[in-house]
Protein backbone atom coordinates (compact mmCIF):
# COMPACT_ATOMS: atom_id res chain seq x y z
CA UNK A 1 0.00 0.00 0.00
CA UNK A 2 1.60 3.18 -0.79
CA UNK A 3 1.61 6.48 1.37
CA UNK A 4 -1.24 6.92 3.61
CA UNK A 5 -0.79 10.82 5.04
CA UNK A 6 -4.58 11.33 5.34
CA UNK A 7 -5.26 8.55 7.34
CA UNK A 8 -2.68 9.03 9.91
CA UNK A 9 -4.27 12.14 10.55
CA UNK A 10 -6.56 11.88 14.19
CA UNK A 11 -7.27 15.16 14.03
CA UNK A 12 -10.06 17.10 12.23
CA UNK A 13 -8.39 18.32 8.73
CA UNK A 14 -10.36 20.66 6.69
CA UNK A 15 -10.56 19.80 3.14
CA UNK A 16 -9.06 22.67 1.65
CA UNK A 17 -5.94 21.53 4.39
CA UNK A 18 -5.68 18.58 3.06
CA UNK A 19 -5.32 19.70 -0.41
CA UNK A 20 -2.92 22.02 0.49
CA UNK A 21 0.48 22.04 -1.41
CA UNK A 22 -0.63 18.88 -3.26
CA UNK A 23 -1.52 17.31 -6.75
CA UNK A 24 -3.78 15.52 -8.59
CA UNK A 25 -4.66 13.92 -11.46
CA UNK A 26 -8.03 14.11 -13.67
CA UNK A 27 -9.26 12.14 -16.23
CA UNK A 28 -12.37 13.48 -18.56
CA UNK A 29 -11.46 16.97 -17.19
CA UNK A 30 -12.90 18.01 -20.73
CA UNK A 31 -16.53 16.68 -19.71
CA UNK A 32 -19.15 17.73 -17.64
CA UNK A 33 -18.37 16.52 -13.57
CA UNK A 34 -14.33 17.38 -14.97
CA UNK A 35 -14.88 21.15 -15.61
CA UNK A 36 -16.70 21.65 -12.04
CA UNK A 37 -13.90 19.04 -10.60
CA UNK A 38 -11.15 21.74 -11.63
CA UNK A 39 -13.19 24.55 -10.91
CA UNK A 40 -14.32 23.55 -7.21
CA UNK A 41 -10.87 22.15 -6.42
CA UNK A 42 -9.18 25.51 -7.97
CA UNK A 43 -11.95 27.80 -5.86
CA UNK A 44 -12.37 25.91 -2.65
CA UNK A 45 -8.92 24.60 -2.18
CA UNK A 46 -6.61 27.60 -3.09
CA UNK A 47 -3.54 26.34 -2.19
CA UNK A 48 -3.65 23.03 -4.03
CA UNK A 49 -0.25 22.78 -6.01
CA UNK A 50 -1.18 21.43 -9.34
CA UNK A 51 -4.40 20.02 -11.49
CA UNK A 52 -3.12 17.84 -14.26
CA UNK A 53 -5.83 16.99 -16.57
CA UNK A 54 -5.60 14.48 -19.17
CA UNK A 55 -7.03 15.63 -22.47
CA UNK A 56 -6.69 14.20 -26.08
CA UNK A 57 -6.43 16.08 -29.25
CA UNK A 58 -10.07 15.90 -30.83
CA UNK A 59 -12.12 17.82 -34.31
CA UNK A 60 -8.70 19.25 -34.91
CA UNK A 61 -8.09 20.95 -31.65
CA UNK A 62 -5.00 20.30 -29.92
CA UNK A 63 -4.48 20.31 -26.00
CA UNK A 64 -3.75 23.55 -25.42
CA UNK A 65 -6.88 25.08 -27.65
CA UNK A 66 -8.89 22.45 -25.46
CA UNK A 67 -8.12 23.44 -22.46
CA UNK A 68 -8.61 27.43 -23.06
CA UNK A 69 -11.66 25.88 -24.26
CA UNK A 70 -12.51 24.92 -20.61
CA UNK A 71 -12.02 28.50 -18.97
CA UNK A 72 -14.30 29.62 -21.47
CA UNK A 73 -17.31 27.65 -19.36
CA UNK A 74 -19.11 30.60 -17.57
CA UNK A 75 -18.75 28.65 -14.21
CA UNK A 76 -14.94 29.76 -14.57
CA UNK A 77 -16.12 33.43 -14.55
CA UNK A 78 -16.75 33.61 -10.52
CA UNK A 79 -13.04 32.03 -9.94
CA UNK A 80 -11.48 34.59 -13.03
CA UNK A 81 -12.91 37.62 -11.05
CA UNK A 82 -11.16 36.65 -7.92
CA UNK A 83 -7.69 34.28 -8.39
CA UNK A 84 -7.16 34.73 -12.33
CA UNK A 85 -3.69 33.33 -12.19
CA UNK A 86 -4.78 30.48 -10.15
CA UNK A 87 -5.45 28.53 -13.53
CA UNK A 88 -2.41 28.63 -14.17
CA UNK A 89 -2.06 26.08 -11.91
CA UNK A 90 -4.00 23.34 -14.50
CA UNK A 91 -1.43 21.31 -16.80
CA UNK A 92 -2.62 19.67 -19.70
CA UNK A 93 -1.16 16.24 -20.19
CA UNK A 94 -2.01 14.77 -23.93
CA UNK A 95 -2.62 11.34 -23.46
CA UNK A 96 -6.27 9.05 -24.58
CA UNK A 97 -7.35 6.10 -22.30
CA UNK A 98 -7.74 3.90 -25.35
CA UNK A 99 -4.09 3.45 -26.41
CA UNK A 100 -1.35 2.34 -24.85
CA UNK A 101 -0.02 3.21 -21.53
CA UNK A 102 -2.47 6.22 -21.76
CA UNK A 103 -0.42 7.89 -24.76
CA UNK A 104 1.49 9.76 -22.17
CA UNK A 105 4.79 11.18 -23.31
CA UNK A 106 7.41 9.67 -20.60
CA UNK A 107 8.33 12.94 -18.80
CA UNK A 108 4.70 13.62 -17.86
CA UNK A 109 4.21 10.27 -16.89
CA UNK A 110 7.16 10.94 -14.83
CA UNK A 111 5.70 14.04 -13.63
CA UNK A 112 2.68 12.08 -12.30
CA UNK A 113 4.11 9.20 -10.70
CA UNK A 114 6.37 11.81 -8.57
CA UNK A 115 3.22 14.63 -7.70
CA UNK A 116 0.01 13.21 -7.71
CA UNK A 117 -2.22 11.86 -4.61
CA UNK A 118 -5.35 11.79 -5.68
CA UNK A 119 -6.74 10.50 -9.11
CA UNK A 120 -10.21 11.59 -10.30
CA UNK A 121 -10.95 8.85 -12.97
CA UNK A 122 -14.22 10.43 -14.35
CA UNK A 123 -13.34 9.64 -18.25
CA UNK A 124 -15.84 7.89 -20.06
CA UNK A 125 -18.49 7.91 -22.89
CA UNK A 126 -21.93 8.09 -21.27
CA UNK A 127 -23.41 7.38 -24.99
CA UNK A 128 -25.76 4.02 -24.42
CA UNK A 129 -26.37 4.59 -27.96
CA UNK A 130 -22.47 3.71 -28.79
CA UNK A 131 -21.30 0.32 -29.92
CA UNK A 132 -19.92 -2.33 -27.67
CA UNK A 133 -16.43 -2.33 -28.28
CA UNK A 134 -15.98 1.50 -28.13
CA UNK A 135 -17.89 1.30 -24.55
CA UNK A 136 -15.81 -1.21 -23.14
CA UNK A 137 -13.03 0.09 -24.69
CA UNK A 138 -12.85 3.56 -23.15
CA UNK A 139 -14.66 2.38 -20.10
CA UNK A 140 -13.58 -1.06 -18.85
CA UNK A 141 -9.86 -0.90 -20.68
CA UNK A 142 -9.28 2.66 -19.92
CA UNK A 143 -9.61 2.28 -16.61
CA UNK A 144 -7.35 -0.50 -16.36
CA UNK A 145 -4.88 1.71 -17.90
CA UNK A 146 -5.64 4.71 -15.65
CA UNK A 147 -4.77 2.55 -12.67
CA UNK A 148 -1.65 1.02 -14.20
CA UNK A 149 -0.40 4.66 -13.89
CA UNK A 150 -1.83 5.14 -10.44
CA UNK A 151 0.00 2.16 -9.04
CA UNK A 152 2.81 3.51 -9.60
CA UNK A 153 2.62 6.98 -8.18
CA UNK A 154 4.78 7.47 -5.17
CA UNK A 155 2.33 10.07 -3.05
CA UNK A 156 -0.52 8.40 -4.09
CA UNK A 157 -3.62 8.65 -0.96
CA UNK A 158 -6.31 7.97 -3.12
CA UNK A 159 -7.43 6.87 -6.55
CA UNK A 160 -11.07 7.92 -6.90
CA UNK A 161 -13.45 6.26 -9.70
CA UNK A 162 -16.42 7.54 -10.70
CA UNK A 163 -18.91 4.94 -11.40
CA UNK A 164 -22.75 4.76 -11.74
CA UNK A 165 -25.05 4.54 -9.02
CA UNK A 166 -26.64 1.80 -12.01
CA UNK A 167 -23.34 -0.09 -11.99
CA UNK A 168 -25.64 -2.87 -10.43
CA UNK A 169 -29.13 -2.31 -11.69
CA UNK A 170 -30.29 -5.69 -11.81
CA UNK A 171 -30.73 -5.01 -8.10
CA UNK A 172 -33.31 -3.11 -7.04
CA UNK A 173 -32.10 -1.73 -3.46
CA UNK A 174 -28.10 -0.76 -4.05
CA UNK A 175 -25.91 -1.23 -1.34
CA UNK A 176 -22.30 0.90 -0.58
CA UNK A 177 -20.44 -2.40 -1.43
CA UNK A 178 -19.18 -4.11 -4.39
CA UNK A 179 -21.48 -6.73 -5.16
CA UNK A 180 -19.71 -10.24 -6.39
CA UNK A 181 -17.84 -10.62 -9.53
CA UNK A 182 -20.09 -11.09 -12.66
CA UNK A 183 -17.11 -12.20 -15.00
CA UNK A 184 -13.55 -13.09 -15.22
CA UNK A 185 -12.01 -10.18 -15.89
CA UNK A 186 -9.50 -11.52 -17.84
CA UNK A 187 -12.24 -13.09 -19.80
CA UNK A 188 -13.62 -9.80 -20.48
CA UNK A 189 -10.86 -8.47 -22.06
CA UNK A 190 -10.85 -11.58 -24.32
CA UNK A 191 -14.12 -10.93 -24.97
CA UNK A 192 -13.98 -7.52 -26.30
CA UNK A 193 -11.36 -8.59 -28.79
CA UNK A 194 -12.76 -11.71 -29.96
CA UNK A 195 -16.18 -11.08 -30.04
CA UNK A 196 -16.65 -7.14 -29.84
CA UNK A 197 -18.66 -6.72 -32.83
CA UNK A 198 -20.44 -10.17 -32.60
CA UNK A 199 -24.32 -8.57 -31.57
CA UNK A 200 -25.55 -12.07 -31.10
CA UNK A 201 -22.67 -13.03 -28.51
CA UNK A 202 -22.76 -9.41 -26.91
CA UNK A 203 -26.54 -9.86 -26.26
CA UNK A 204 -25.64 -12.89 -24.04
CA UNK A 205 -22.67 -11.52 -22.35
CA UNK A 206 -24.64 -7.74 -21.52
CA UNK A 207 -27.38 -10.45 -19.72
CA UNK A 208 -29.94 -8.87 -17.60
CA UNK A 209 -28.18 -5.00 -17.64
CA UNK A 210 -29.59 -2.41 -18.13
CA UNK A 211 -27.10 -1.63 -20.92
CA UNK A 212 -23.28 -1.75 -22.21
CA UNK A 213 -22.76 1.12 -20.52
CA UNK A 214 -23.68 0.52 -17.42
CA UNK A 215 -22.45 -3.32 -17.68
CA UNK A 216 -18.96 -1.61 -18.51
CA UNK A 217 -19.32 0.45 -15.28
CA UNK A 218 -19.98 -2.67 -12.71
CA UNK A 219 -16.78 -4.56 -14.55
CA UNK A 220 -14.56 -1.64 -13.76
CA UNK A 221 -15.78 -1.39 -10.41
CA UNK A 222 -14.83 -4.93 -9.68
CA UNK A 223 -11.04 -4.30 -11.96
CA UNK A 224 -10.62 -1.37 -9.02
CA UNK A 225 -11.41 -3.53 -6.68
CA UNK A 226 -8.90 -6.18 -8.20
CA UNK A 227 -6.02 -3.76 -7.85
CA UNK A 228 -6.71 -3.59 -4.03
CA UNK A 229 -4.21 -3.68 -1.81
CA UNK A 230 -1.76 -2.35 -4.85
CA UNK A 231 -3.32 1.27 -4.12
CA UNK A 232 -5.79 2.81 -1.71
CA UNK A 233 -9.36 3.31 -3.67
CA UNK A 234 -12.61 4.88 -3.64
CA UNK A 235 -15.56 4.72 -5.59
CA UNK A 236 -18.42 7.11 -6.02
CA UNK A 237 -21.45 6.53 -7.63
CA UNK A 238 -23.65 9.50 -8.45
CA UNK A 239 -27.23 8.44 -9.48
CA UNK A 240 -28.30 10.77 -13.04
CA UNK A 241 -26.54 14.20 -12.83
CA UNK A 242 -28.68 17.50 -13.02
CA UNK A 243 -27.44 21.22 -13.22
CA UNK A 244 -25.77 22.68 -10.75
CA UNK A 245 -27.55 23.84 -7.25
CA UNK A 246 -25.51 26.22 -5.77
CA UNK A 247 -21.93 27.28 -6.59
CA UNK A 248 -20.28 28.72 -9.01
CA UNK A 249 -23.19 29.13 -10.79
CA UNK A 250 -26.67 28.13 -10.78
CA UNK A 251 -28.53 25.67 -12.78
CA UNK A 252 -25.23 25.65 -15.45
CA UNK A 253 -25.26 21.97 -16.90
CA UNK A 254 -23.66 21.14 -20.63
CA UNK A 255 -24.91 17.84 -20.56
CA UNK A 256 -28.09 16.01 -22.20
CA UNK A 257 -28.53 13.09 -19.47
CA UNK A 258 -31.75 11.37 -19.12
CA UNK A 259 -34.12 13.12 -16.75
CA UNK A 260 -32.49 16.60 -18.59
CA UNK A 261 -33.62 15.54 -22.28
CA UNK A 262 -36.65 13.80 -21.01
CA UNK A 263 -37.74 16.68 -18.92
CA UNK A 264 -36.86 19.38 -21.85
CA UNK A 265 -39.02 17.14 -24.53
CA UNK A 266 -41.78 17.25 -22.65
CA UNK A 267 -41.68 20.73 -21.75
CA UNK A 268 -41.14 21.55 -25.68
CA UNK A 269 -43.93 19.54 -26.69
CA UNK A 270 -42.42 16.91 -28.27
CA UNK A 271 -43.10 13.66 -26.07
CA UNK A 272 -45.41 13.60 -22.96
CA UNK A 273 -45.75 9.86 -22.35
CA UNK A 274 -43.26 7.84 -20.85
CA UNK A 275 -42.97 3.74 -20.49
CA UNK A 276 -42.88 3.40 -16.47
CA UNK A 277 -45.83 4.47 -13.38
CA UNK A 278 -46.68 7.70 -12.28
CA UNK A 279 -45.07 6.79 -8.82
CA UNK A 280 -41.65 5.95 -10.63
CA UNK A 281 -38.80 7.18 -8.64
CA UNK A 282 -36.01 9.44 -10.93
CA UNK A 283 -32.63 9.62 -8.65
CA UNK A 284 -31.20 12.83 -9.53
CA UNK A 285 -28.53 14.67 -7.83
CA UNK A 286 -26.67 18.08 -8.07
CA UNK A 287 -23.66 18.05 -10.96
CA UNK A 288 -22.05 20.07 -7.64
CA UNK A 289 -23.01 17.54 -5.19
CA UNK A 290 -21.28 14.62 -6.52
CA UNK A 291 -18.18 16.83 -7.49
CA UNK A 292 -18.20 18.55 -3.96
CA UNK A 293 -18.78 14.68 -2.42
CA UNK A 294 -15.81 13.57 -4.62
CA UNK A 295 -13.42 15.70 -3.33
CA UNK A 296 -14.36 15.48 0.04
CA UNK A 297 -14.59 12.00 0.13
CA UNK A 298 -10.99 12.00 -1.43
CA UNK A 299 -9.49 13.80 1.43
CA UNK A 300 -11.56 12.44 3.97
CA UNK A 301 -13.32 9.24 3.19
CA UNK A 302 -10.42 7.07 4.81
CA UNK A 303 -10.39 8.62 8.05
CA UNK A 304 -14.24 8.64 8.33
CA UNK A 305 -13.89 4.23 7.52
CA UNK A 306 -10.40 3.30 7.97
CA UNK A 307 -10.12 0.07 5.89
CA UNK A 308 -7.91 -1.22 2.66
CA UNK A 309 -10.92 -2.42 1.39
CA UNK A 310 -11.75 -0.11 -1.46
CA UNK A 311 -14.52 2.07 -0.03
CA UNK A 312 -17.67 2.61 -2.08
CA UNK A 313 -20.02 5.59 -1.63
CA UNK A 314 -23.44 5.95 -3.47
CA UNK A 315 -24.63 9.74 -4.37
CA UNK A 316 -27.85 10.09 -4.67
CA UNK A 317 -31.15 10.90 -3.73
CA UNK A 318 -33.71 8.02 -3.94
CA UNK A 319 -33.42 6.48 -0.68
CA UNK A 320 -33.11 9.86 1.40
CA UNK A 321 -35.32 12.28 -0.34
CA UNK A 322 -37.41 10.87 -3.11
CA UNK A 323 -38.46 12.48 -5.89
CA UNK A 324 -40.92 10.86 -8.88
CA UNK A 325 -40.29 11.44 -12.63
CA UNK A 326 -43.96 12.92 -12.54
CA UNK A 327 -43.67 15.51 -9.67
CA UNK A 328 -40.08 16.49 -11.36
CA UNK A 329 -40.80 17.14 -15.09
CA UNK A 330 -44.00 18.89 -13.57
CA UNK A 331 -42.07 21.29 -11.48
CA UNK A 332 -40.03 21.64 -14.42
CA UNK A 333 -42.93 22.43 -16.97
CA UNK A 334 -44.04 24.77 -14.48
CA UNK A 335 -40.92 26.45 -14.81
CA UNK A 336 -40.57 26.24 -18.55
CA UNK A 337 -44.45 27.71 -19.24
CA UNK A 338 -42.95 31.20 -17.52
CA UNK A 339 -39.82 31.24 -19.97
CA UNK A 340 -41.84 30.33 -23.16
CA UNK A 341 -40.16 26.73 -23.88
CA UNK A 342 -43.04 25.95 -27.00
CA UNK A 343 -45.71 27.86 -28.43
CA UNK A 344 -47.70 24.34 -29.21
CA UNK A 345 -49.26 22.90 -26.02
CA UNK A 346 -47.00 21.52 -23.75
CA UNK A 347 -48.78 18.29 -21.91
CA UNK A 348 -48.11 17.13 -18.36
CA UNK A 349 -45.90 13.93 -18.30
CA UNK A 350 -48.80 10.70 -18.27
CA UNK A 351 -47.07 7.13 -17.63
CA UNK A 352 -48.45 3.24 -19.09
CA UNK A 353 -46.80 0.12 -19.79
CA UNK A 354 -48.74 -0.36 -23.15
CA UNK A 355 -46.62 0.18 -26.75
CA UNK A 356 -50.04 0.93 -27.97
CA UNK A 357 -51.53 3.57 -25.91
CA UNK A 358 -48.20 5.23 -25.62
CA UNK A 359 -48.39 5.47 -29.63
CA UNK A 360 -52.05 6.51 -29.45
CA UNK A 361 -51.27 9.17 -26.91
CA UNK A 362 -47.85 10.91 -28.50
CA UNK A 363 -49.95 10.33 -32.22
CA UNK A 364 -52.89 12.99 -31.03
CA UNK A 365 -50.53 15.07 -28.66
CA UNK A 366 -47.68 15.64 -30.35
CA UNK A 367 -46.63 13.60 -33.75
CA UNK A 368 -49.83 15.80 -35.06
CA UNK A 369 -49.09 19.01 -33.69
CA UNK A 370 -45.65 18.87 -34.55
CA UNK A 371 -46.16 18.08 -38.47
CA UNK A 372 -48.73 20.77 -38.11
CA UNK A 373 -45.91 22.93 -37.06
CA UNK A 374 -44.18 22.16 -39.45
CA UNK A 375 -46.39 22.81 -42.11
CA UNK A 376 -46.72 26.14 -41.12
CA UNK A 377 -43.22 27.19 -41.52
CA UNK A 378 -42.80 25.38 -44.59
CA UNK A 379 -45.73 27.56 -45.60
CA UNK A 380 -43.68 30.16 -44.38
CA UNK A 381 -40.30 29.48 -45.85
CA UNK A 382 -38.68 28.67 -42.81
CA UNK A 383 -36.92 25.43 -41.90
CA UNK A 384 -38.85 22.43 -40.33
CA UNK A 385 -37.65 20.69 -37.27
CA UNK A 386 -40.47 19.68 -34.94
CA UNK A 387 -40.92 16.60 -36.36
CA UNK A 388 -37.20 15.86 -37.08
CA UNK A 389 -36.75 16.41 -32.82
CA UNK A 390 -40.38 15.02 -32.18
CA UNK A 391 -38.56 11.47 -33.87
CA UNK A 392 -35.52 12.22 -31.72
CA UNK A 393 -36.86 12.25 -28.35
CA UNK A 394 -39.31 8.87 -29.37
CA UNK A 395 -35.69 7.45 -29.89
CA UNK A 396 -34.50 8.75 -26.67
CA UNK A 397 -37.58 7.69 -24.87
CA UNK A 398 -37.25 4.29 -26.01
CA UNK A 399 -33.71 4.51 -25.09
CA UNK A 400 -34.40 4.99 -21.78
CA UNK A 401 -36.70 2.41 -21.39
CA UNK A 402 -34.96 0.45 -18.86
CA UNK A 403 -34.52 3.63 -16.48
CA UNK A 404 -38.07 5.08 -16.87
CA UNK A 405 -39.63 1.62 -15.94
CA UNK A 406 -38.17 0.77 -12.75
CA UNK A 407 -37.32 2.36 -9.39
CA UNK A 408 -34.26 1.81 -7.50
CA UNK A 409 -33.80 2.25 -3.67
CA UNK A 410 -30.30 3.10 -3.45
CA UNK A 411 -28.88 3.56 0.03
CA UNK A 412 -25.72 5.86 0.70
CA UNK A 413 -25.21 6.01 4.43
CA UNK A 414 -21.71 5.39 3.66
CA UNK A 415 -21.56 8.81 2.07
CA UNK A 416 -23.87 10.57 4.70
CA UNK A 417 -21.37 9.86 7.63
CA UNK A 418 -18.37 11.25 5.66
CA UNK A 419 -20.94 13.95 4.64
CA UNK A 420 -21.37 14.22 8.74
CA UNK A 421 -17.91 14.04 9.64
CA UNK A 422 -16.74 17.47 8.16
CA UNK A 423 -17.06 20.73 10.33
CA UNK A 424 -19.49 23.41 9.71
CA UNK A 425 -17.53 25.23 7.45
CA UNK A 426 -16.84 22.49 4.89
CA UNK A 427 -20.45 21.05 5.20
CA UNK A 428 -21.36 24.96 3.80
CA UNK A 429 -17.79 24.80 1.14
CA UNK A 430 -19.27 21.71 -0.46
CA UNK A 431 -22.49 21.31 -0.03
CA UNK A 432 -23.29 17.49 -1.12
CA UNK A 433 -25.82 16.28 1.77
CA UNK A 434 -29.11 14.78 -0.79
CA UNK A 435 -31.15 15.45 2.27
CA UNK A 436 -30.80 19.46 1.66
CA UNK A 437 -32.19 19.23 -1.61
CA UNK A 438 -35.16 21.15 -1.87
CA UNK A 439 -36.83 19.65 -5.14
CA UNK A 440 -39.42 23.11 -5.06
CA UNK A 441 -36.51 25.26 -5.46
CA UNK A 442 -34.28 22.85 -7.27
CA UNK A 443 -36.03 21.41 -10.35
CA UNK A 444 -37.24 25.87 -11.60
CA UNK A 445 -33.58 26.26 -11.42
CA UNK A 446 -32.70 23.45 -13.45
CA UNK A 447 -35.04 24.31 -15.87
CA UNK A 448 -33.52 27.98 -16.21
CA UNK A 449 -29.89 25.98 -16.50
CA UNK A 450 -31.23 23.85 -19.47
CA UNK A 451 -32.94 26.90 -21.11
CA UNK A 452 -29.74 29.00 -20.53
CA UNK A 453 -26.98 26.65 -20.80
CA UNK A 454 -28.30 23.94 -23.55
CA UNK A 455 -31.23 24.56 -25.43
CA UNK A 456 -30.00 28.93 -25.92
CA UNK A 457 -32.72 29.55 -29.05
CA UNK A 458 -34.26 26.59 -29.19
CA UNK A 459 -36.64 27.39 -27.15
CA UNK A 460 -39.77 28.48 -30.07
N1 LIG B 1 -23.57 12.53 -16.33
C1 LIG B 1 -24.19 11.66 -15.54
O1 LIG B 1 -25.42 11.74 -15.34
C2 LIG B 1 -23.43 10.58 -14.84
C3 LIG B 1 -24.12 9.76 -13.94
C4 LIG B 1 -23.45 8.76 -13.27
C5 LIG B 1 -22.11 8.57 -13.49
N2 LIG B 1 -21.45 9.36 -14.38
C6 LIG B 1 -20.02 9.12 -14.60
O2 LIG B 1 -19.33 10.33 -14.42
C7 LIG B 1 -18.20 10.37 -15.28
C8 LIG B 1 -18.21 11.67 -16.05
O3 LIG B 1 -19.39 11.76 -16.81
P1 LIG B 1 -19.76 13.09 -17.59
O4 LIG B 1 -21.22 13.26 -17.50
O5 LIG B 1 -18.87 14.18 -17.16
O6 LIG B 1 -19.41 12.65 -19.09
P2 LIG B 1 -19.01 13.57 -20.33
O7 LIG B 1 -19.45 14.96 -20.15
O8 LIG B 1 -19.48 12.84 -21.54
O9 LIG B 1 -17.42 13.55 -20.30
C9 LIG B 1 -16.70 12.41 -20.60
C10 LIG B 1 -15.25 12.73 -20.47
O10 LIG B 1 -14.50 11.54 -20.76
C11 LIG B 1 -13.50 11.89 -21.71
N3 LIG B 1 -13.15 10.77 -22.57
C12 LIG B 1 -13.97 9.98 -23.30
N4 LIG B 1 -13.25 9.13 -24.03
C13 LIG B 1 -11.94 9.38 -23.76
C14 LIG B 1 -10.72 8.86 -24.20
N5 LIG B 1 -10.68 7.85 -25.09
N6 LIG B 1 -9.56 9.34 -23.70
C15 LIG B 1 -9.58 10.37 -22.81
N7 LIG B 1 -10.72 10.93 -22.34
C16 LIG B 1 -11.87 10.45 -22.82
C17 LIG B 1 -14.14 12.97 -22.55
O11 LIG B 1 -13.12 13.63 -23.27
P3 LIG B 1 -13.37 14.30 -24.71
O12 LIG B 1 -13.88 15.68 -24.45
O13 LIG B 1 -12.03 14.27 -25.32
O14 LIG B 1 -14.36 13.44 -25.43
C18 LIG B 1 -14.77 13.80 -21.46
O15 LIG B 1 -13.82 14.60 -20.85
C19 LIG B 1 -18.27 9.14 -16.17
O16 LIG B 1 -17.39 8.17 -15.67
C20 LIG B 1 -19.69 8.67 -16.01
O17 LIG B 1 -19.81 7.27 -16.16
C21 LIG B 1 -22.07 10.37 -15.07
Amino acid sequence: MKAKSAVQDNQYTRVADYYAGKSVFITGATGFLGKLFIERLLYNCKDIETIYILIRSKKGEGVEKRLQNIFDVPIFEKLKEVRPNDLKKVIAVEGDVTSPGLGIKDKDEQKLIDQVSVVFHSAATVRFADPFKTVMTVNFEGTRKVMDLAKNMKKLDTFAYISTAFSNAPRVAIDEKIYPPIKNLDEVSHFIQKYGTDEEKIGEFIGDHSNTYALSKVLSEHLVNEYRGKMPSIIIRPSVVGPILHEPLKGWTDNWVASTATFSNVARGLISMQYGSRDTVCDIIPVDYVTNFAIVAAARGKIVCRTDDVLVYNICTSSQNPITWRRASDLFLEESRKHGFCKRKAHNISFSMSPVTIEIVTLFRNTIPCLVADVGLIARGKKPWNTKEHLRAIWLRNLLIPFSVASWYIKCNKALSVISSLDDYDKKTFPCDPNSIKWREYLPIYCRGVKEYLLKDKCK
